[in-house]
């Protein structure tokens, strides 16, 4: 696996690559990778693609600074797992590479109802930060397929927006949520967790089961506090469960039966906050 740092040099890498491979792949990620992460390196791989990986925990997006200054960082192992998996190159930034003009002062991309909900209105401000890293990222590493994972649902659709708003070309490849055994799903922010917490923090999937298993059409209220009830009673401060349409994420009191849905958690466990969310 070939490192960069500089955008530039990794910018005269692709050109040069590209008489080689004719399709390229790019997993970007804020490191301390698990195995949800290299299922997408693996996915890209599996496509016959050059692939390329980027790690930048990025300031732009962390609308709590505590939550950034904790962010974990295992670059070392991260490397390790890259290789293994058969990475090709690895974008490794300084904060001054990707944002060269400092980190304020940007134009804001006009993403609508989609940073009104959910993640946009608890984390304000933070869906801009997701676009402005990956537009400058997709700018640097212009791929054709660009890999994302389902566990961030409102970022997937997200980060399409930009793409159309900014007439990339690039493929968005949705890949499925991985999960440990017990069901949560893999995060970096899981590597926090005490084992108390760790313990407790399954029942957000069994949350999301619960709700998969009994919705039936009719009004959805009910459940929906019940679920918030259930977490909070559990030792969790439930931000919300939400269920949703799984195509343009608006929030739904009542189901007609036939719509597609999608439930979507996000709740505390101390100062861990942990998102998942499953189609219904
Ligand atoms: P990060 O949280 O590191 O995630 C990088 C990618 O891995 C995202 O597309 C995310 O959805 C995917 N991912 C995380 N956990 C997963 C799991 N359990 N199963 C499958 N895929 C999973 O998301 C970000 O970084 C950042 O916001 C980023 C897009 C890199 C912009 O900074």
């Amino acid at each position: 696996m070939i490192v960069f740092k500089k955008a530039a040099d990794i910018g005269q890498f692709l050109d040069q690559a590209g008489k080689k491979y004719s399709r390229t792949g790019f997993v970007p990620t804020m490191g301390a990778l698990h195995q949800g992460h290299i299922s997408l390196i693996e996915m890209a791989k599996n496509s016959g693609e050059l692939v390329i990986c980027s790690i930048f925990v990025n300031p732009t997006q962390f609308n709590d600074a505590k939550d950034f200054q904790n962010y974990p960082s295992t670059i070392e192992k991260d490397i390790d797992q890259l290789e293994k998996a058969g990475c090709d190159v690895l974008f490794l930034p300084t904060v001054k590479e990707i944002y060269p003009d400092g980190l304020i002062n940007y134009d804001p991309y006009k993403l609508g109802y989609l940073e009104t909900v959910l993640e946009g209105k608890y984390r304000p401000g933070h869906f801009q930060g997701v676009c402005q890293v990956v537009h400058r990222l997709m700018t640097i590493i212009p791929a054709n397929h660009l890999y994302l994972g389902q566990k961030d649902f409102q970022q997937c659709m997200v980060i399409k927006k930009m793409t159309e708003l900014k007439g990339l070309s690039t493929k968005i490849i949705i890949c499925p949520t991985l999960r440990e055994a017990d069901g949560l799903a893999m995060s970096s922010r899981n590597m926090r967790l005490n084992e108390e917490s760790r313990a407790k923090a399954v029942e957000i999937f069994k949350t999301l089961s619960h709700i998969k298993a009994v919705i039936k059409p009719g009004d959805l209220v009910a459940l929906k506090k019940d679920a918030v009830k259930k977490l909070n009673d559990a030792g969790f401060r439930t931000d919300y469960v939400e269920i949703a349409d799984a195509g343009t994420l608006e929030l739904k009191d009542n189901w007609n039966g036939k719509d597609k849905l999608v439930a979507l958690c996000a709740a505390f466990l101390g100062e861990v906050r942990l998102i998942d969310n499953m189609l219904l």
